[in-house]
């Protein structure tokens, strides 16, 4: 199926069937670096073919050398390490989560979003957008573990998320395709459902360490 990059409604399209398991498995990407190829092939027109892409992520088996220079830790909060920029089309970008560190729950500004687990293993909580005025916890939809290997798929249409690193003793590590990128987005707060805008920063780009750290 073949998406426009820019979205120009207010909510993104969802691919109906996601994804096609018959989609073609012979492209199994072997390092970042042809990972990446293949995401600037598979972005070098208007329209990306979502489920290609979740194939192309899917395959792709790395090794812990290549993700060294992104695996960045810090103690108070995880960490978000810019891979590659993708022309503006599209950010991968490795996440590195700490002992027990997570996520807010937040929406994904009309964006696609993969995820990758490549180390250790997740917890994504799926919300439903907040439909009511007055404050109310907000309802969850969903929860699964994302284990090494796998990839979530998810875009505001489907709803909101919480991502976790569940244990106390291990640290995890995941793979992030945003398309197109974003740097703002909306956070949740759970008891109440109020929210708030944040924009959201990168702790690394290019395993360099931005200018605020
Ligand atoms: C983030 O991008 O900061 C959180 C990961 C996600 O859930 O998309």
């Amino acid at each position: 199926m073949s998406e426009p990059l820019v979205q120009t409604s207010n909510l993104p399209l969802i691919p109906k069937q996601i994804f096609d398991a018959n989609y073609p498995q012979s492209i199994q990407p072997k390092t970042l670096t042809e990972l990446i190829e293949l995401l600037y092939e598979a972005f070098a027109s208007n329209e990306v073919n979502i489920d290609y892409v979740y194939t192309i992520m899917n395959n792709y088996k790395g090794t812990e050398k290549e993700w060294a220079p992104f695996r960045k830790f810090q103690p108070d909060r995880y960490t978000r390490n810019l891979v590659d920029g993708g022309n503006g089309k599209f950010n991968l970008m490795i996440l590195c989560w700490a002992e027990s560190q997570g996520s807010s729950i937040h929406n994904h500004t009309n964006s696609h979003c993969m995820m990758k687990c490549l180390q250790g293993k997740l917890i994504e909580t799926r919300y439903a957008w907040p439909t009511v005025e007055q404050e109310e916890p907000m309802h969850i939809l969903s929860r699964g573990e994302l284990a090494e290997g796998q990839v979530a798929y998810i875009n505001d249409a489907i709803g909101l998320h919480r991502v976790e690193n569940p244990s106390h003793t291990e640290t995890a590590v995941t793979l992030h395709l945003y398309i197109p990128p974003y740097d703002h987005c909306n956070v949740f707060d759970e008891r109440t459902s109020r929210t708030n805008e944040s924009n959201v920063t990168f702790y690394s780009i290019g395993g360099q360490l931005t200018a605020n750290q």
